[in-house]
C-alpha cells in the first residue's frame, strides 16, 4: 500500500540526511522540497528577473537519484551556496512560488510511496501523510554540524556566521504569511540535539512500523 511520511523542520535539522536514508531502507522516493525553492531562487539570481516572471517559466525536475534539473541543466551542487540558501527562504515567501512548488509536490507524492521533508509539508502540501515528524535540533548544535561539513569539504567556514545565517532563516521561515515553517498538530516531535543519525533514523522507522 502506498504510504506518505512528511519530514518538516527547521535548516541544518538533518531532515535530508536522514530521510535519504529511510526512503533507502523503506524503498520510498525521497522528495527533497527546499531543493526545488532553491532552484527558483538560482534562476532568479541568474536570470535577474522578477520571481513572478521566473515562476511562470521554470521547469524544476527530480531524478531517482537525487539531483535536481533546472531547465534540464543538472544544478545540484550550484544550489548549496549560502547565497543560495538565503534566496530561497525569500523567494519562499511569495505565493505564486509556493502555489507553483506545492501543486508539483503534490503530483510527485501521487503515485508511489514517499518520503517528503520541508517546511510545510505535514501542514499544507500533504496534510493527510501517514507519519508526520517534526524534526529540530538547537539552533548551537544545527550551526556546529553545518560548520564541521563545511570543514569536512574543505571550504573556508566561520561559527558564529553560520550560526547567524542560520537563526534568520529560522526566523524568516516561521515568521512569513503564507506557509510558514509550523509543526502540524498531528505531527511527532523528534529532537536530534543529541542523537545520532542512526538513533534518529531508528526512530522513525519504528514510528513508519
Ligand atoms: O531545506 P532547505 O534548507 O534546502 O530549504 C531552503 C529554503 O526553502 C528554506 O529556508 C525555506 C524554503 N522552503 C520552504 O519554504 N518550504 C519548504 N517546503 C521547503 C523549503
Amino acid at each position: 500500500m502506498k504510504k506518505i511520511i512528511a519530514v518538516d523542520g527547521p535548516a541544518g535539522a538533518g531532515k535530508s540526511t536522514v530521510s535519504k536514508i529511510v526512503a533507502a531502507r523503506l524503498g520510498y522516493t525521497y522528495i527533497d522540497t527546499g531543493a526545488m525553492y532553491r532552484a527558483v531562487a538560482l534562476k532568479v539570481l541568474l536570470t535577474k528577473k522578477s520571481v513572478e516572471d521566473v515562476t511562470r517559466d521554470i521547469e524544476i525536475k527530480l531524478d531517482e537519484a537525487g539531483k535536481i534539473f533546472l531547465d534540464g541543466r543538472d544544478v545540484t551542487k550550484e544550489i548549496r551556496t549560502p547565497e543560495v540558501s538565503r534566496g530561497a527562504s525569500d523567494v519562499a515567501k511569495f505565493g505564486i512560488v509556493r502555489k507553483k512548488l506545492t501543486e508539483l509536490q503534490r503530483e510527485m507524492a501521487a503515485h508511489g510511496s514517499v518520503i517528503m521533508d520541508g517546511r510545510d509539508i505535514g501542514t499544507q502540501v500533504l496534510p493527510n501523510a501517514d507519519l508526520k515528524i517534526f524534526l529540530t535540533a538547537s539552533v548551537e548544535e544545527r550551526a556546529r554540524r553545518r560548520f564541521e561539513e563545511l570543514k569536512e569539504k574543505n571550504f573556508s567556514a566561520d561559527f558564529e556566521q553560520i550560526k547567524k545565517e542560520i537563526s534568520l532563516r529560522d526566523k524568516q521561515d516561521s515568521e512569513r504569511e503564507i506557509a510558514p515553517l509550523a509543526q502540524a498538530e498531528d505531527a511527532i516531535l523528534l529532537d536530534s540535539t543529541a542523537l545520532s543519525i542512526e538513533q534518529v533514523v531508528e526512530e522513525i522507522l519504528r514510528l513508519a512500523r
